[in-house]
């Protein structure tokens, strides 16, 4: 984003647009005002108007705290208008800018935390993720850049992956987790439902056979003919028995976990039409100490499989997370 991007105003034409829309709208307000202060009235008496047989109007002066607002307001826009930008090109005799407050903002909040990054960048990925403070900063972090698409417990949504189940699409490793942050992923599920692929009958009857692999209703006959389907189509990705790949973002297709839903037609469309999911990169945008942050508390969330697991996350909520941790790690 530049804020101070003007480009729009190079040709002067838009600029004196602006000017000439603020001036004229100001002095016009104080005007009228002028205009309706000298109107004559006649304090007391009605205009003749009437409304609902008995509803009458008075004919009386505007009341005084409401002109000198109206003229306070307009002696303010003034003012303003001389001071800060809001007048086309012309940036207010104090300079200021929406980029200069923003970056002094950024600079001292940096001052503020640097340290406290620095610090938890330092440590490994086990040690920040019991601890309390960074678990806090974590999922503030996690809140912001994270949850509109992940949820802001973590738990996904449809074809946004839960990232604190067992189950992991790219693997669920500290340096995995923290890879995928930073590089983001994608996920690419070629579409199979046109020939000389399958044709509709064929592409149900490879889902129900993937339907049965992890107990889900089924029809054996389908399921049968699947069978046969399954090593040419889909095996080479989803690998001979369904278990997926977590080198290369394949679902394991025999657990009760699904991207998608279990549903049939939801497979189906899968199958048919193919998939295209995407997490963006985040490394640069957020530098390491922040993906350090980050990654520590999704492996916190529990779901790393086969991994030593942080206490914070195995320890009840209330508890410091500090409780049961190896020595050299507190
Ligand atoms: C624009 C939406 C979006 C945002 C924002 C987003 N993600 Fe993702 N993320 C995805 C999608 C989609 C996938 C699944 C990619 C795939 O299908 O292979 C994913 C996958 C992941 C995975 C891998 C899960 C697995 O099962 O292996 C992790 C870890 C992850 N995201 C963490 C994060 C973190 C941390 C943030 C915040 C910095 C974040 N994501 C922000 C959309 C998003
Ligand atoms: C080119 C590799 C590739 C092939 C071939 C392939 N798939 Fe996939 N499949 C994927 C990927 C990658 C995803 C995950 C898409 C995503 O990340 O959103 C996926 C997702 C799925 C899902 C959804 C899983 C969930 O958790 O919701 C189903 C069901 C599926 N595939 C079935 C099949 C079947 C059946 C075949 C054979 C007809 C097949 N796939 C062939 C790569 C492949």
């Amino acid at each position: 984003m530049d804020f101070n991007n003007t480009s729009d105003f190079v040709s002067g034409f838009w600029n004196m647009y602006v000017v000439v829309l603020s001036l004229v709208s100001v002095v016009g307000c104080g005007v009228f005002l002028l205009i309706q202060d000298k109107a004559k009235t006649n304090a007391g008496n009605t205009t003749g108007h009437v409304w609902d047989e008995d509803l009458q109007e008075y004919s009386n002066p505007l009341p005084n705290w409401w002109r000198w607002m109206f003229y306070i307001t307009v002696v303010f826009s003034m003012v303003y208008l001389a001071l800060y930008p809001g007048m086309g090109n012309y940036a207010g005799s104090f300079g200021w800018t929406m980029r200069g407050q923003y970056d002094a903002e950024m600079k001292k909040a940096e001052e503020l935390y640097a340290p406290k990054f620095n610090q938890f960048l330092q440590m490994d990925v086990a040690a920040v993720a019991a601890n309390p403070e960074a678990k806090e900063m974590g999922q503030r972090l996690f809140q912001t850049y994270c949850a509109q698409c992940h949820g802001s417990d973590a738990g996904g949504a449809s074809s946004f992956p839960s990232l604190k189940d067992s189950d992991w699409l790219w693997g669920g490793t500290p340096e995995k987790i923290k890879e995928t942050i930073t590089g983001g992923r994608t996920g690419i599920m070629t579409p199979k439902g046109t020939k000389p692929d399958m044709d509709g009958e064929q592409v149900k009857d490879v889902v129900h056979y993937v339907r049965s692999l992890s107990g889900l209703s089924a029809d054996s006959i389908r399921s049968q003919r699947g069978k046969d389907l399954y090593p040419q189509a889909c095996a080479a990705c989803h690998g001979p028995e369904g278990k997926g790949n977590p080198d290369a973002g394949y679902p394991n297709l025999t657990d009760k976990v699904w991207l998608y839903s279990s549903r049939e037609d939801s497979m189906i469309e899968t199958v048919t039409k193919g998939r295209q999911n995407q997490m963006p990169p985040f490394g640069e945008f957020l530098g390491p100490a922040k993906v350090h942050l980050l990654t520590a508390y999704v492996w916190g969330l529990g779901g790393a499989k086969g991994e030593a697991q942080p206490a914070a996350a195995a320890a009840p909520a209330g508890m410091s997370g500090m409780e049961g941790m190896p020595a050299d790690k507190k």
